[in-house]
């Protein structure tokens, strides 16, 4: 038994030995490990399984050399893995297999839908400027024919920083800087982030995005306004619309009004996104305010003007059908990799 065994053993090891030489890929390599080595039929632990049956002095003589031979095996794998791992066996690395792809971030559907907002102006000849995000009260009411104690404000209660600076309620809060800084004709865009003391629901949030307009030139028309909303409207949702207008109030135009499109979820017909009524009230705009031009240096009695502020949020919420505005500040992956 013992001359058996010891013969048994040695012949594993040459045999491991021979094969490992003609061995030349990991594949190879495991199924050789798994004829020999392995859990159930492997060659060399049929012979250890069979330890627990021997005598006591059989076992004392023949265990140490079993488990000699199972090291010396298990050296002679390693060995051979590690060459194949340090010489770029062509198992390692194959060239042929298609790449993993990364996992990138992308844009927040905001951002991709203010881009794509700015494309459209862009292309009407309209300039983009950045507003302050912290402005004064000159620029976010005074300039905009809000004096103190006008009883407007309370539309526009927000925030106000310790000394007196404003987190801007609104991005018109840049029109008399563009009034001031070009001479008509004028046409610029200001896309920002927006601050209100609100009570938060569905539809609104303490933080969200607008996108203010200012077109000044001579002979402005109410008809210069309606087609370039409309133009706009029917770029981004590529789509004919229809429109109306309806009396709004704001003090820095004159008359203050609402731009409405036909429902573009229902195209009309009425839905729980248009209320049932067909249509989406969708840009106050108006006719610049004789005193907004006055106090940005344009002489209104040459030059008139537009200005509009749509909100962002809501032609974003409109283009992906979401529901909840408070989706858009909720730091979640699951709504944020939808888009
Ligand atoms: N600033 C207004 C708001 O935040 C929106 C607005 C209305 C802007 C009419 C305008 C405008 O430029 O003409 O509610």
């Amino acid at each position: 038994m013992d001359q058996n065994l010891a013969s048994q053993l040695k012949s594993i090891e040459d045999k491991v030995a021979s094969e490992l030489k003609q061995c030349s890929d990991l594949d190879a390599l495991q199924k050789i490990k798994a004829y020999f080595l392995g859990r159930k039929k492997g060659k060399l632990t049929q012979l250890i399984k069979l330890i627990p049956s021997l005598s006591i002095n059989e076992r004392k003589i023949l265990g140490p050399k079993i488990n000699q031979t199972k090291n010396k095996l298990l050296t002679l794998f390693q060995e051979k893995e590690k060459a194949f791992a340090s010489s770029n066996v062509k198992s390692f690395f194959d060239p042929t297999l298609p790449g993993e792809k990364p996992i990138y971030g992308h844009l927040h559907p905001i951002t991709q839908v203010c881009y794509e907002a700015e494309d459209i102006f862009e292309k009407m000849g309209f300039e983009i400027v950045e507003p302050f995000e912290i402005d004064d009260d000159f620029h976010v009411f005074e300039t905009l024919n809000i004096p103190q104690g006008h009883p407007a404000r309370d539309m526009w209660d927000t925030f106000w920083t310790e000394n007196n600076f404003i987190p801007i309620t609104h991005t018109s809060a840049m029109q008399n800087r563009i009034l001031k800084s070009v001479k008509p004709p004028i046409r610029a865009i200001v896309p920002g982030r927006c601050f209100r003391h609100e009570a938060t629901d569905a539809r609104h949030e303490h933080t969200f995005y607008q996108i203010e307009g200012v077109y000044v030139d001579q002979n402005i028309s109410l008809a210069d306004l309606l087609g370039t909303l409309l133009s706009f409207l029917e770029a981004f949702f590529q789509q004919k619309l229809k429109y109306k207008i309806q009396p709004s109030y704001f003090p820095f135009v004159e008359p203050g009004l609402e731009f409405l499109i036909s429902c573009v979820i229902c195209k009309g017909r009425g839905c729980a996104t248009c209320g049932h009524s067909g249509w989406l009230e969708l840009i106050p705009c108006g006719p610049i305010h004789p005193n907004v031009l006055k106090m940005g240096g344009v002489n209104p009695e040459k030059y008139s003007g537009f200005a509009w502020g749509m909100g962002l949020d809501r032609l974003v919420m409109l283009r992906f059908a979401i529901e909840d505005i408070r989706l858009f500040h909720s730091g979640n992956l699951r709504f944020l990799e939808q888009f």
